[in-house]
């Protein structure tokens, strides 16, 4: 018997990384998984674009020299660096033109996508492989984990290549195709025999994330329940018959939290640390999040957080219905976020009109959302669909008590609260029984019933605080995998 293969080396290729470069959970799961893995004794390398900022996040900075292949653009090259503020080890690829640009990762100022991102992406790809080809500063990973559609190309181009290490790849969020038009297919050089539907074409146009899902030896997603529902025609964003075929290779593997990062004992951005046994902390800072949104000081009625992308995903409209439901009761609002532009003028009309009982921020601010986790007391997700979440998990840390939707990471993460679950000490939050509205209005009701139950609500909170989500955990399932896909192939 062939004794089995361990695996020293490791490839993480990802589109944002915090604090580099955020948009949303990926930069948070790519920051602390690799580091989580780096303490099992892997030697993980996180490759990224060099976008606008990066680099002058980084220490012991090393250039690696340039980058030939075939079909990469001329002049790019690789910087290693330490990460100031986390400690990872990041290699940066540059590329004149390409990444250094005012605006997100993937859309300029006004909110539009880069036209060239289907280059941006492919040579970040294409980098990866050279890597992967241990063609690159004398080292070889054993294994490329790949993240969403931006590295999606990097599972196809293995394939073709001889001696390549095998792929796992990440699905963060399925409804993101990475999707282009059919002469991109053809600018990209690749095998024509790949523009077909078995392979890289959906519904005639060029899908990067198909890439990923059909060429990639293994995939997870970020939670188990995900993982079944993306197997399913509600969920499955057109790709549910291909992930049914890829069922075997499919797992479930929890996003973990960084609790160095998020933690209401040590963080740094908020007024008064505190924890489970000192929570009249948590109160002054309600009052501190109050005067700094210019709500009143009503320091007896509900304080409802929400802190995310202002997209369809995370059921923004309902919320808004729910707070023009609630606009002449007792309880108050902060929200911060940006995005869709119609949720942005709605929220900005509800803040106007309500000045001391609702607040909105329009834009992306580190150190309110965790001044918001801190202050408030219940945070709202009711997503339509949700990979993973992060938000309901820093929530329970912060003792702030997450009202969910069943669905995805929220429904792995969230116990309702009931008589039973609340008096085992199971229950950390509110699960609705649906995402629309009426269900909303029926939980919401429920929990602010709770809330009102003094010993009810501190018990909800400090079983809330106790959960641990920490990184250990599923680490140690990628390990596993990682075990698995290089020793079966
Ligand atoms: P998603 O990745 O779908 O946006 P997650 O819950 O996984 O959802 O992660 C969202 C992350 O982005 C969290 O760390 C959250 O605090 C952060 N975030 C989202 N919007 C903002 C914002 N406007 N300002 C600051 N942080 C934000
Ligand atoms: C995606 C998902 C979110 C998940 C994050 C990190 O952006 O929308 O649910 O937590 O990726 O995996």
């Amino acid at each position: 018997m062939t004794p089995n293969r361990s695996i020293r080396n490791i490839l993480f290729v990802t589109s944002e990384c915090y604090p580099l470069a955020k948009v949303g959970g990926l930069a948070d799961v790519s920051s602390s998984l690799p580091r989580a893995l780096a303490t099992k004794g892997l030697n993980v390398v996180t490759l990224l674009p060099a976008y606008q900022g990066a680099l002058t996040q980084l220490e012991n900075t090393r250039a690696l020299g340039a980058i030939n292949g075939p079909l990469l653009m001329p002049d790019l090259s690789l910087i290693e660096g330490t990460v100031k503020q986390t400690g990872q080890r990041v290699w940066l690829l540059q590329a004149p033109g390409l990444y250094d640009r005012d605006g997100t990762p993937y859309a300029d100022a006004y909110g539009h996508d880069w036209p060239d991102n289907w280059q941006r992406y492919a040579q970040l790809c294409r980098v990866a492989c050279e890597i992967a080809s241990g063609r690159v500063a004398d080292w070889q990973p054993d294994l490329v984990h790949c993240n969403d559609w931006q590295t999606g190309l990097i599972p196809v181009l293995l394939k073709q290549a001889s001696l390549a290490p095998p792929t796992l790849f990440t699905i963060h969020n399925l409804a993101y195709l990475g999707l282009f038009d059919g002469d991109i297919f053809s600018q990209l050089q690749l095998p024509p025999a790949l523009w077909s539907f078995d392979a890289l074409e959906f519904h005639g146009r060029f899908s990067y994330l198909k890439g990923g899902l059909g060429f990639a030896d293994a995939l997870t997603t970020v939670s188990p329940t995900y993982a079944k529902e993306i197997q399913t025609e509600d969920y499955g964003c057109g790709l549910d018959g291909l992930l049914r075929f890829r069922k075997k290779a499919l797992t479930g593997i929890l996003n973990g939290v960084d609790y160095e990062t998020w933690n209401p004992e040590t963080d740094p951005t908020i007024a008064f640390p505190y924890t489970s046994q000192s929570l009249t902390e948590k109160a002054k800072n309600k009052k501190h999040l109050q005067k700094k949104t210019g709500l009143a000081p009503k320091s007896n009625q509900p304080l409802i957080g929400l802190i995310s992308r202002l997209v369809e995903q995370k059921g923004i409209d309902l919320i808004i219905d729910l707070m023009k439901a609630y606009a002449d009761e007792p309880v108050q609002w902060v929200t911060l976020g940006n995005g869709n532009v119609d949720y942005e003028r709605e929220l900005k009309a509800l803040a106007e009109a309500h000045p001391s009982a609702i607040s909105f921020t329009p834009s992306y601010d580190e150190q309110l959302a965790h001044q918001i986790e801190a202050g408030a007391d219940f945070f709202l997700m009711p997503s339509r669909y949700e990979p993973c979440g992060l938000n309901q998990m820093y929530s329970l840390r912060y003792g702030t008590v997450p009202i969910v939707t069943p669905t995805g990471g929220l429904a792995d993460t969230i116990i309702h609260t009931t008589p039973g679950t609340l008096s085992k000490k199971q229950a950390t939050g509110f699960v609705t029984k649906g995402a629309d509205l009426p269900n909303l209005k029926q939980t919401f009701k429920h929990a602010l019933n709770i809330y009102k139950d003094k010993a009810a609500w501190l018990k909800l909170r400090r079983t809330g605080m106790q959960q641990d989500f920490s990184w250990g955990k599923s680490a140690a399932a990628y390990l596993q995998l990682y075990e698995k896909i290089v020793n079966t192939g």
